[in-house]
């Protein structure tokens, strides 16, 4: 069990998003627990199987579930997020009525090369934690500038600060006994 849930919405090995989610991962006090959500491994959804639920999405719902907040980076894909977290999140909120995001406090982030900085992915990605059921807490974008430099293994300035107080809003609690 964790305090924070990780997911990276890229699948790519050299990821941007999941080496974002390390270092904001990093920016929580020492005694927050983090823990990387596996979506890799989930069968496409479709709700004929969805009350035999796979080994991996038994394990992607109960990590959610644990966890008290829940931070997910994101490439954009055409516009949107990608097919791999569309597919983790509509597994997530399902069975109807048994989404394993419900009330759960989220935090978006997303990193691209363009300035733009995945605009069009993260306002999607926060409507559609809305209607899960889920309570996005905000969301901050990396391109540009700032994406250069975390290719080469910076995080600047700004997006720290930007990472900071958007994780602030999580308002996790102190760590437990
Ligand atoms: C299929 C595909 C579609 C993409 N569409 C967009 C897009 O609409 N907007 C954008 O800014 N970048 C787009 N990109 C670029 C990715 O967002 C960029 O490569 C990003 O760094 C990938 O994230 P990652 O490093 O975490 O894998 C696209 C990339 C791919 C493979």
């Amino acid at each position: 069990m964790s305090d924070v849930a990780l997911i990276s919405g890229s699948l790519r090995q050299q990821s941007l998003n999941t080496a974002l989610l390390r270092r904001a991962a990093g920016l929580f006090p020492h005694d927050v627990e983090t823990e990387f959500v596996r979506i890799d491994d989930l069968p496409l959804y479709s709700p004929d199987g969805e009350l035999a639920q796979p080994a991996a999405v038994e394990r992607l719902r109960a990590q959610l579930a644990a966890a008290a907040a829940v931070v997910v980076s994101t490439p954009e894909y055409n516009g949107s997020v990608t097919g791999a977290l569309r597919n983790a999140l509509d597994w997530a909120s399902r069975p109807y009525g048994q989404s394993c995001l419900a009330g759960k406090p989220v935090a978006v982030i997303a990193v691209v090369p363009s300035p733009r900085a995945a605009e069009w992915a993260r306002l999607e990605l926060v409507r559609s934690l809305e209607v899960i059921g889920a309570r996005p807490v905000g969301h901050f974008g990396l391109g540009g500038e700032d994406t250069a430099a975390l290719a080469a293994g910076t995080l600047t300035e700004g997006a720290a600060a930007g990472l900071r107080d958007l994780l602030a809003g999580l308002a996790l609690q102190p760590a437990r006994a």
